[in-house]
């Protein structure tokens, strides 16, 4: 009934206040299931058909499905998981990883107002980590670290941070501090709450058992921990107090600063007290620019972007998914909405949001919120939607520099109408970037991931009837050039020069060297990542 009487604006309030939408980035093994899964588990979370009784049977289930879908040629999900924990509404954004890296994971950042950084341990920072860091940092959105696995043999926490702040750039500020690790670990001192965090290397940690301290410098410490540990821990959180970052909110809000947390995903250990001050500190949804300047949440009018689109998503059906991010407004089933790019109006009929691989029909959502909507070939990654009769568009989705290039043919001459067309909309779909030889017209592809030649060789044969073939080439880096005198003969040397749909001049690179030489040689052009 209370609901009746409050006004859109203080609805509005309310939603966006207690949303939370972010993506966890690591890499693959780190743990980001298992810590997806107990996230999921503290929600209570509804229907999680077969994922919670055993983890192994439920990646199996998982891992089958996405061979499926691939060999459907689909780009695999970035699916979106939503849960309710203690009044708040968190929106988990996946990220495909490893072999299923593509653009799309990169594009599924942009619709995240926070990410979720996690560690392994013994690993430290990786190769995926560090490339979808820099896109988080690029966007400046705040971000958390979850240090994991430690109940196994790991890294020196000092090392950890410090390879965080020189390889990522960013300052750390430990929330907690790791007691022993491995077969010695017994738990964190929690720096927030003062109190230490048991961990019992035979129990499930489904409840938080505490010991509440006064310090670092307790004597429980040496009771829990003994002698050695306590004095170790004496030492570090005495040299973090004195050397490490203090915690700033502004700073950790701007992405400067990440709180950094240790647990065991697996265990359970420090999952919740992770969440909860994830909770606590993680912004609600932020705004976005668009043409009509900065769009705040808790405006009235409806407004969001397609960031993702999705080929093929049930089987049963050939349809497309379009993955919205509601910018500002109440989203209601049925609504009609402006699509700004097509210049006409259309009714949502039939929107769907995501659990686990289920997946609902939803009759409200709001800002922060992802509803995919059916997509009977109307929506292009990019596009924006809003309020009848406005006209504003986002513009949120960057285009990404390739470092993956294969020329492409077919295989039958008299395909070559299917071939262009394909091309053309698998280039607007994002699936790929195109590019021409400057001399011979022959077409070269660029992508992030190889399971993006993979889902385009796919398509092309079973959508447009067209078998292609796809041959390497040797270039890491795409550069967009700008400049009065482009010349061809300075582009020789590892290196080959391309045009882009609208005709702008792109070097490719073998390597960093050539890239170099060629930027040395060409002082008066520019060399840009993406397209200008
Ligand atoms: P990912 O999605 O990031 O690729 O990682 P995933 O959760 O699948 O975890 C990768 C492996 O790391 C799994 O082991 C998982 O059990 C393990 N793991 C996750 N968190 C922890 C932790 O806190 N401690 C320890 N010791 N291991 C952890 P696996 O052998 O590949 O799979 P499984 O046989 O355990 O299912």
């Amino acid at each position: 009934m209370e609901r009746l009487s409050i006004s859109l604006q203080e609805e509005l309030r309310q939603e966006v206040a207690r949303r939370r939408t972010f993506a966890i980035i690591s890499h693959p093994d780190a743990g980001k299931t298992t810590l997806t899964e107990k996230l999921l588990l503290y929600g209570g979370a509804i229907r999680l058909a077969g994922t919670v009784k055993g983890r192994k049977a439920a990646k199996f289930a998982t891992s089958d499905w996405m061979e499926i879908e691939k060999q459907r040629g689909i780009s695999v999900t970035s699916s979106v998981m939503q849960f309710d924990y203690k009044g708040h509404r968190v929106n988990i954004l996946d990220t495909p990883g490893h072999q299923d890296f593509s653009e799309d994971t990169y594009r599924t950042l942009t619709a995240a107002d926070s990410a979720v950084m996690l560690i392994d341990c013994a690993k430290g920072v990786e190769a995926q980590t560090k490339k979808l860091f820099q896109v988080c940092r690029k966007r400046g959105i705040p971000i958390f670290t979850f240090i994991n696995k430690l109940d196994r043999e790991g890294r020196d926490p000092f090392d950890l941070l410090e390879e965080i702040e020189n390889v990522l750039g960013i300052r750390s500020v430990p929330m907690n501090w790791p007691i022993g690790m491995g077969k010695q670990f017994c738990g964190v001192y929690d720096r927030v709450k003062t109190r230490v965090e048991l961990f019992d290397h035979a129990g499930d940690h489904s409840e938080i058992r505490v010991r509440e301290v006064s310090g670092f410098e307790d004597p429980i410490i040496r009771e829990i921990a003994g002698d050695h540990l306590a004095d170790q821990l004496r030492d570090e959180m005495a040299l973090i107090d004195v050397a490490g970052d203090p915690f700033d909110l502004d700073k950790v809000l701007a992405g400067e600063l990440t709180p950094v947390f240790f647990g065991s995903a697996i265990n359970n250990f420090g999952v919740q007290t992770f969440l909860e001050n994830f909770l606590r500190l993680a912004p609600a949804p932020t705004p976005r620019n668009s043409t009509d300047g900065l769009i705040e949440p808790t405006n009235e009018s409806f407004s969001g972007y397609v960031f993702k689109i999705q080929a093929n998503m049930n089987p049963a059906h050939r349809d497309r998914l379009a993955f919205l991010r509601i910018v500002s407004g109440k989203f209601e089933r049925g609504m009609s909405v402006r699509h700004v790019r097509a210049g006409k109006d259309i009714k949502l009929s039939q929107p769907q949001q995501f659990l686990a691989q289920d997946r609902d029909i939803i009759d409200t959502a709001y800002p922060g919120d992802i509803v995919g909507l059916f997509d009977p070939g109307i929506f292009r990654i990019g596009d924006s939607l809003c309020r009848t009769g406005r006209t504003l568009e986002f513009n949120e989705l960057p285009t990404f520099s390739p470092e993956l290039f294969s020329k492409v043919s077919i295989k039958n001459a008299l395909k070559q109408k299917q071939f262009l067309k394909g091309i053309d909309q698998l280039t607007e779909e994002g699936t790929i970037q195109v590019f021409k030889t400057a001399g011979f017209e022959e077409l070269v592809l660029g992508v992030v991931g190889q399971l993006q030649f993979e889902v385009l060789d796919y398509r092309m044969k079973h959508e447009y009837g067209v078998e292609i073939q796809l041959q390497r080439l040797p270039f890491q880096f795409a550069r967009w050039l700008v400049g009065d005198k482009i010349d061809p003969s300075k582009f020789r040397i590892n290196s080959q020069l391309v045009k882009d749909k609208k005709d702008n001049f792109v070097a490719l690179f073998e390597n960093e060297y050539a890239m170099r030489t060629a930027m040395e040689k060409n002082p008066d052009l520019q060399f840009l990542e993406t397209a200008p």
